[in-house]
């Protein structure tokens, strides 16, 4: 087995045994945490001193005397009101390490989750015919980093995104193009961006007609009957439009760098079928009842205007279905069909009410319960640098892909300016890799329900909790092993360690257990904190360690192993929140 214990669990397993060895009646978690003093210092005895209605202190001393100090706990005393601080022996660090680096797996030792259940992720989820926005970059760079997670911890993970592609505006489209033929190009004929300006051309020309002709507008409302009632001749020329549109998503999502599977795309359109059935089965349960002709369900809790309450819309009266009768047919599906036990969204803040509400219908349902479960990752609102929303100086709303231009060629900049040896072609492959790391770390390391500022200048600084600062950070330790030449990186546990190496090494031992709680709580920012910090510990490290000019042969390849772990660490941490680390920048 490749796996490794980390240092918490074990030392955690040796004070949960002291405590219940002390107070058997009662149960006690040591509360663990990494600490400034010692290694590690455990605060869990004053609630146990409460609940036995013992003197912390005298709990304390009398836990410690039952803690074995030996192979991985060399000392442990009293602090304080009667917290302990432990101290592990450097052997032990480094032999931890030294497992870690072992394991072939790619996995650094560590373990897989023991139940693992199967995740249902709804992200990236843009809309036919329509340009994508800043919004829906989130939904894709947040949910692309959760999936990469909790694929991690060993949870499967089955992505669908949700495209909007279905509707009424679906009918004053294919009629204009019905009567323009040949306004759409064919999808292999044209790239994302002659794709997408085909749409707008064709979006706004219907719209036009649309607007200022009855006769037209007529024809475009009986086409949505068609289109709904799967008419084949408007099903082809609704495919157009979404083949058109999907040649755009994938260009945007190939400049994101996200690898998005085509047969997770499932839009809106593919539980147009399922939605007769959900709207019958929450009628015939009671769960949904008729109102003024729809079908709704109301909630006690939620209430509009005047304190009277909004419903959720399952069909309307003139027996059209929306948007929640596909979200609640998904819901069926994506349960019954794909056998989830986490239905995760990651969508806008802004539809947190509709999700709430879907939620707690499917809940009445019964088609989600204690053992399956949903949650919306709501996510807050990009706003421009100057803090208020994000718009073109003309006030217009800002192309995405020209934000991820504009990301990449200021990272060319700063790549330029720094690169020696470069060619051109290496600074363009490098800005690509540092301008979309910029703009997926800025957007992670935002805690997610927060609103952020997308400033371009500080995403690809140097200086700071930025992904450049972190690229460096793992091109340098390259550059030293490559310095290092025949010189191995190799273990050696009988080696003093130094206190900058010691913090060191106890954060690398913390990365399974960092993302294991990040994936749990659907928290990439935790996990971008802790990169950060682990680059920050190797700059100290490195100012007080020399490497390669260390005292001895042994003490080089125990720093080089430091160092060789600390970038292996550092770019699979990178790698599932969807962010590469160029070898040399
Ligand atoms: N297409 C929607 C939008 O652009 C987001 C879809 C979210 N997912 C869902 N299952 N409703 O706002």
């Amino acid at each position: 087995m490749a796996s490794v214990t980390s240092l918490t669990d074990l030392v955690s397993e040796q004070l949960t045994s002291a405590l219940s060895a002390t107070r058997p009646e009662a149960s006690a978690d040591p509360l663990l945490r990494r600490s400034d003093r010692a290694d590690f210092q455990a605060n869990g005895i004053l609630a146990l001193a409460k609940k036995a209605k013992a003197n912390p202190r005298d709990l304390a001393t009398e836990v410690v005397s039952r803690i074995t100090t030996g192979d991985v706990i060399k000392d442990v005393e009293v602090s304080g009101p009667g917290f302990l601080n432990i101290t592990i022996a450097d052997r032990a660090v480094v032999e931890n390490l030294a497992a870690r680096y072992a394991d072939d797996t790619g996995r650094l030792g560590v373990p897989l989750a023991e139940n693992p259940g199967v995740t249902v992720i709804d992200y990236a989820q843009p809309n036919v015919a329509k340009e994508m926005h800043v919004g829906h970059l989130r939904s894709a760079v947040i949910g692309d980093a959760l999936r990469g997670m909790l694929d991690f911890t060993g949870e499967t993970t089955i992505g669908r995104h949700h495209i909007g592609d279905w509707g009424t505006q679906f009918g004053m489209l294919i009629q204009y193009l019905l009567e323009h033929p040949g306004e759409l190009a064919p999808p292999s004929e044209v790239d994302g961006e002659q794709a997408m300006s085909n749409l707008n051309r064709v979006y706004k020309a219907s719209r036009a007609v649309f607007d200022s002709d009855e006769a037209f507008k007529e024809r475009a409302r009986k086409r949505v009957v068609a289109l709904q009632s799967g008419d084949k001749e408007t099903l082809e020329l609704w495919q157009q439009f979404v083949d058109e549109s999907k040649v755009y998503f994938y260009s945007v999502f190939d400049k994101l760098d996200m690898e998005i599977r085509d047969e997770e795309i499932v839009g809106e359109s593919a539980y147009n079928d399922g939605m007769p059935e959900t709207a019958r089965l929450l009628e015939e349960m009671g769960v949904a009842e008729r109102s003024e002709g729809a079908l709704v369900v109301f909630f006690d809790d939620i209430r509009g205007k005047d304190d009277q309450p909004v419903p959720l819309i399952v069909q309307k009266a003139d027996g059209g279905f929306g948007y929640a009768a596909s979200d609640l047919t998904a819901i069926r599906d994506r349960v019954f069909g794909l056998r989830a036990t986490t239905l995760l969204y990651v969508v806008d803040v802004r539809q947190s009410l509709h999700f709430k509400m879907v939620f707690e219908t499917a809940r009445r349902a019964g088609w989600l319960n204690d053992d399956v479960t949903a949650h919306n990752m709501a996510y807050g609102t990009v706003l421009g640098a100057d803090g208020k929303p994000f718009k073109t100086r003309a006030g217009e709303t800002v192309r995405l892909e020209d934000l991820l231009d504009e990301a990449v060629q200021r990272a060319a900049e700063v790549v330029r300016e720094k690169a020696k040896d470069l060619t051109e072609e290496e600074i363009q492959e490098r800005a690509e890799q540092v301008g979309i790391g910029a703009v997926k770390y800025a957007d992670l390391s935002t805690s997610p329900s927060r609103d952020y500022k997308f400033d371009l200048d500080q995403m690809v600084s140097l200086n700071g909790d930025t992904s450049v600062y972190l690229q460096y950070a793992y091109a340098r330790i390259q550059s030293i092993l490559r310095k290092a030449g025949d010189v191995r990186p190799a273990a050696h546990p009988e080696l003093e360690l130094h206190a900058a190496e010691r913090a060191l090494g106890l954060h690398l031992d913390a990365f399974g257990d960092t993302v294991f709680e990040a994936a749990a709580e659907y928290a990439p920012h935790k996990l971008t904190a802790y990169l950060y910090q682990l680059a920050s510990l190797y700059t100290a490290f490195y100012d007080k360690c020399p490497v390669l000019k260390a005292d001895s042969p042994q003490q080089v390849e125990n720093r080089l192993f430091l160092c060789d772990l600390t970038a292996r660490t550092l770019t699979k941490g990178m790698a599932l929140l969807g962010i590469r680390t160029p070898e040399r920048l």
